[in-house]
């Protein structure tokens, strides 16, 4: 992670934000759950392995394919988490993405929410590309560097999910805050459609490692990633679809705390802004000479 010139003092506001993970996990200490129970393999099931407890999950990719899982139930809103580590080493051309989508095959109407890990060459930085998609229309992407090797130990991925933001956590400290703007019908927010949560990992060559120039080195096959601790603090979709949105605190996620930052979130999203973002599309008037008019919602707000 040679590249990253990050001064030690930034790192201060991550201070904060290491000890309220270490506070919280005890209480976060979610049942175990088995892979049968929530999810299935999309594809490949010969890519994908468990370890002897069946507690950790690895999908592999070679030249002849990826693999992929999914949640076998579909929500709308909440709190949405699962720790990754990603392959290390000579990665580049492989992704491994994690995310949330309304259809299982990537249809032309789809909402969707992604967290993508673009591998490197050794030694140099993954990259992390979140996109937001609705009604099938993306072109939202941000791209981060992180402050870790994600290689190297689990880390957690999160997303909070209700009426009013979307926000991208690692490990708790929010990256990306992805704002609704409070009317009826809009066409950039996904807020209608329950999703499935899948990840997966394939070869993307031809785009991912500095826009398609670098080549995944098939000698270094099986490429892989595990996973561990899925939970899912959320409206489980149901027909006729239940009333998850009340006031009591059992739907913290959907309640007016979660619907913007709290301070020490703030200070953790400044450190952010100023550190670790590479890429932003309301940034990128070139892509966008007139920006999306979600641009102009404040993610501090
Ligand atoms: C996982 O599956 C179990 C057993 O079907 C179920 O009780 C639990 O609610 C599921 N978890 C989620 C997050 O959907
Ligand atoms: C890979 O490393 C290079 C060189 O440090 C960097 O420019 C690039 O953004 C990194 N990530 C990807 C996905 O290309």
């Amino acid at each position: 992670m040679k590249k990253m010139v990050i001064s030690p003092m930034a790192f201060l506001p991550f201070i904060t934000a290491l000890i309220s993970v270490f506070l919280t996990s005890s209480q976060a200490a979610a049942p175990k759950t088995s892979f049968e129970d929530n999810f299935s393999i999309m594809f490949s099931e010969n890519h994908f392995k468990t370890s002897e407890d069946g507690n950790t999950w690895f999908l592999s990719l070679d030249k002849e394919t990826g693999c992929g899982f999914q949640t076998k139930e579909k929500y709308r809103f909440g709190w949405f988490s699962m720790k990754l580590k990603l392959v290390g080493g000579d990665s580049a051309g492989v992704v491994t993405a994690y995310y949330m989508c309304s259809e299982k095959e990537a249809g032309p109407e789809r909402d969707e929410v992604d967290f993508e890990f673009l591998g490197n060459r050794t030694g140099q930085p993954y990259l992390i590309q979140t996109n937001v998609y609705k009604n099938g229309v993306g072109g939202r992407e941000m791209r981060h560097v992180l402050w870790f090797d994600p290689t190297e130990e689990f880390h957690t991925y999160s997303i909070l999910w209700n009426n009013h933001q979307l926000v991208f956590f690692v490990d708790r400290v929010p990256i990306r805050v992805f704002k609704n703007n409070g009317e009826k019908k809009n066409d950039f927010f996904p807020n209608e459609k329950p999703m499935y949560l899948f990840s997966s990992i394939w070869n993307a060559d031809d785009w991912a490692t500095r826009g398609g120039l670098e080549k995944t080195n098939w000698k270094k096959a099986p490429f892989v990633s595990s996973y561990k601790d899925f939970s899912v603090d959320g409206c489980r979709w149901e027909d006729p679809y239940p009333a998850c949105v009340s006031t009591t605190t059992k739907y913290w996620w959907d309640q007016y705390d979660a619907w913007h930052l709290n301070d020490d979130q703030k200070k953790d999203f400044a450190w952010v802004q100023r550190n670790l973002v590479i890429y932003d599309y309301c940034k990128d008037v070139e892509r966008y000479p007139k920006l999306p008019g979600e641009c102009s919602l404040s993610p501090w707000d």
